[in-house]
């Protein structure tokens, strides 16, 4: 480099960043609206708003409440909702994760008979809908991998069915993408894309959704499914596997501590890439912001789009709401 280019004074990097317009014209990276998908936590009821402690400005909503904050996120310019849900019973086989009228069918139905043009995304895992809050089959104390194949493959149908645009497996249990991808076809959802939570790691950070979710394991932990924060070759083992198995979009999680991880898997596979920008990541800014340190929509929007340069096409964040109104304005 040296020998081609002089260095200063003949090269100034100041140059560029005098004139604001300039600035805007050479800048390498952009932020839009329809980067971000919000999630949103489904409960029973009419009329509930439930106040996620962990997570300010976070709610569990019922049906209708969710579908007004879905009418209120497409007026801030949101394309795209992730849902949640809260089933007020669990029992050992998560049978209200596939139940045809659960609570995240029901969302699903009545978000999409409203807003027909907002990308309803589902979650499938079993976690929120286990007594045991595992994400999968237990047996003796062990968290079985194929045996729950068949009922994350069931609740992929039933989102489906139910109008969901888009599903995105979080469990982590080896060949659920295949399974799914297969089940769909099956019935006739073909069309319906997979977007996998392919490196999902054991992480700290997502302390607060378990509030937001219920969904804490009861005993145990889940590192035996999710991955060890210290590995990285392991995610791109994990991302080609879900692509193999029929992963149109490919996701890492957490954001934030692993956007390592998403420049990686972003120049090793030619797919859109998504990273989660997880619950304790958004309250640690909720939180400094409540204690007046830092600027609240400085420093999401600075985050975002450093998610962004990392090489993600597509954002989780519980601040899209508030991200797009503040890009629109
Ligand atoms: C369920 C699931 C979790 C998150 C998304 N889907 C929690 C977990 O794996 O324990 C975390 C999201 C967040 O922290 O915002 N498997």
């Amino acid at each position: 480099m040296t020998g081609l280019f002089p260095g200063f004074p003949v090269q100034r990097l100041r140059r560029l960043r005098e004139n604001p317009v300039l600035r805007e014209m050479v800048r390498e990276h952009h932020l839009r609206p329809e980067d971000l998908i919000y999630p949103l936590f489904v409960v029973s009821g009419r009329g509930v708003k439930n106040p996620v402690k962990a997570m300010p400005g976070v709610n569990q909503l019922s049906v209708d409440l969710l579908v007004k904050e879905a009418g209120e996120a497409v007026r801030a310019g949101i394309r795209a909702i992730e849902v949640f849900g809260v089933p007020l019973k669990k029992d050992e086989l998560a049978s209200g994760a596939y139940d045809p009228d659960g609570i995240v069918q029901q969302a699903v139905r009545a978000v999409k008979d409203a807003y027909p043009d907002l990308l309803v995304v589902t979650d499938i895992c079993l976690c929120q809908y286990t007594s045991h809050g595992h994400c999968g089959v237990v047996k003796a104390g062990r968290i079985l991998n194929d045996p729950t194949l068949e009922y994350l493959a069931r609740t992929a149908v039933s989102h489906a069915a139910a109008g969901a645009d888009l599903v995105a497996p979080s469990d982590m249990m080896d060949g659920r993408v295949g399974a799914i991808r297969q089940a769909l076809d099956q019935a006739g959802f073909e069309h319906v894309p997979v977007m996998a939570y392919s490196a999902k790691y054991a992480s700290g950070f997502y302390g607060p959704f378990r509030e937001a979710a219920a969904s804490a394991p009861q005993w145990g932990d889940r590192r035996s499914y999710q991955m060890d924060p210290a590995n990285d070759r392991e995610a791109l083992r994990e991302t080609a596997l879900d692509i193999r198995e029929g992963a149109d979009i490919v996701m890492v999680k957490p954001g934030l501590a692993y956007l390592d991880v998403v420049r990686r898997v972003k120049d090793a596979f030619g797919l859109p890439v998504a990273v989660y920008n997880v619950s304790g990541e958004y309250s640690m800014v909720k939180a400094a912001a409540a204690n007046g340190w830092i600027d609240e929509q400085r420093v999401v929007l600075e985050i975002l789009l450093s998610c962004k340069r990392a090489g993600a096409d597509l954002i989780l964040t519980y601040h899209a709401k508030d991200a797009a109104g503040w890009l629109a304005g």
